[in-house]
């Protein structure tokens, strides 16, 4: 395997070169330096989450905030403990990045660039910005805000999983009634054709407990498809960067001129650049052998910041393409999660400290690690992860081919 710092550098490029490049396309001069102006604050969070992390990590491994690291059992490795709940480095950084757009975009970027230029003289003008955009952000900063705090409580209580399962309800609640998008879906063609529909539904109620029912699956999808080195915070990686290239893709292009869209997507952009890049000053810890363990607390923020992102964003569609691997591991781990066939503490593979390799248990739990394991053969640790990356980066591809070959019968 390429050493630790070439994989990062590798993920790294992969995820964000596509957003760099459709960043530069965009032809309207104030969305460009407005996102311009979000990935400098970004790659300020992305320094700031480096720093803050062995803080973090110093601080709850002496309050015994730690854990064991499952796959080196048997070895020293595997007897260290290792700091939990890292996710707070990252999760307090993305909110103070958030909380500077919102100042940032609630007065107008240029008129602040002279006013600081001209040593904080004459009047600073307000970027008059709809209302429901700060709605909107105060809703996603509540519930994303919330979900770190029922995270780092379930690192430190131990909350059980039934009670888990719903905690993102009462997260998701501030946004479901900001909520000031539209409540319908489009109908395919074929559909509409079939069984007589219009070419719009409108769905109402329906719709807003669909929210419920994403951010409930988003923030559970990420932390039960997790407990191999780098693997919650490397998909959260690359589905905010698929994310991240899908509205930059939109801005570009037509969407970019239409009010209502942009503005829809500038503020997903807002928050995946934010998720994207303290996800990256995670993973520089978290990779392979990992230094700290990202903790229910990283999981459950990066699961709510996905959710909200697709919501605000109004793609949630589009979304679950992105997280193919997510919605099959969920339905795969379904029996085991509903008590139907047994369901362990952690349900991961067994490590053979003579090899070095990871393999399936003799009884191979129901989830996407070990059937990994099951399919390619046993491997490494480090390159478990790299499958499943693998897998899901190509799941986003694929999202983006299918988004693009069922555009024809939506439209
Ligand atoms: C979920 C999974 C569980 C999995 C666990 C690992 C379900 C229903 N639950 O539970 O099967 O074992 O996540 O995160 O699917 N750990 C490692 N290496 C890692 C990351 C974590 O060994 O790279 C271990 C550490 O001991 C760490 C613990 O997992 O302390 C964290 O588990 P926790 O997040 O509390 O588990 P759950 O979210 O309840
Ligand atoms: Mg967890």
């Amino acid at each position: 395997m390429p050493s630790r710092e070439a994989q990062l550098f590798v993920l790294a490029i992969a995820g964000l070169s596509g957003p760099a490049y459709f960043l530069f396309q965009i032809q309207d001069q104030k969305t460009f330096r407005s996102i311009l102006f979000s990935a400098l604050v970004s790659i300020a969070g992305f320094a700031a989450t480096k720093w803050l992390l062995p803080v973090v990590a110093r601080k709850t491994l002496a309050r015994g905030i730690c854990g064991k690291d499952l796959n080196k059992k048997g070895t020293p490795a595997g007897e260290t403990p290792i700091p939990e709940s890292a996710g707070l480095a990252p999760a307090a950084v993305f909110l103070l990045c958030i909380i500077c757009f919102e100042l940032i975009h609630y007065y107008d970027i240029n008129s602040l660039v002279s006013w600081v230029s001209s040593g904080f003289r004459g009047q600073l003008q307000l970027e008059l910005l709809p209302d429901s955009w700060l709605v909107d952000y105060n809703a996603a900063l509540a519930s994303i805000g919330f979900m770190v705090f029922l995270g780092f409580a379930d690192d430190v209580l131990d909350i059980p999983w039934r009670v888990k399962l719903v905690l993102p309800l009462f997260a998701a609640l501030p946004l479901l009634v900001a909520y000031s998008g539209g409540t319908g879906v489009a109908v395919p063609k074929p559909l509409q054709a079939a069984i007589g529909l219009p070419s719009f539904l409108e769905l109402g109620l329906l719709y807003k407990a669909y929210m419920v029912l994403l951010a409930i699956f988003c923030t559970n999808s990420i932390n039960i498809l997790a407990g191999v080195n780098g693997l919650e915070a490397g998909q959260t990686f690359i589905v905010a960067c698929a994310m991240l290239l899908h509205n930059l893709m939109q801005l570009a292009g037509h969407a970019g001129s239409v009010p209502e869209v942009r503005d829809a997507h500038l503020f997903s952009v807002y928050l995946a650049l934010p998720l994207a890049a303290t996800t990256l000053g995670l993973l520089v810890f978290n990779w392979y052998p990992s230094a700290v363990f990202v903790g229910d607390t990283f999981t459950y923020f990066a699961g709510m910041t996905i959710a909200v992102a697709g919501i605000l964003g109004h793609f949630s569609e589009t979304l679950l393409l992105f997280l193919i691997p997510q919605v099959f591991n969920f339905l795969y781990s379904v029996p085991q999660l509903f008590g139907l066939v047994f369901c362990p503490r952690h349900r991961l593979p067994v490590f053979d400290p003579a090899t070095g390799l990871l393999r399936p248990k003799d009884a191979p739990d129901w989830n996407l690690v070990n059937l990994t394991l099951q399919l390619f053969g046993p491997c490494s640790e480090n390159a478990l992860c790299v499958r499943i990356l693998a897998m899901q980066g190509a799941c986003c591809a694929l999202g983006f081919g299918l988004r693009w070959a069922l555009a024809g019968i939506y439209k």
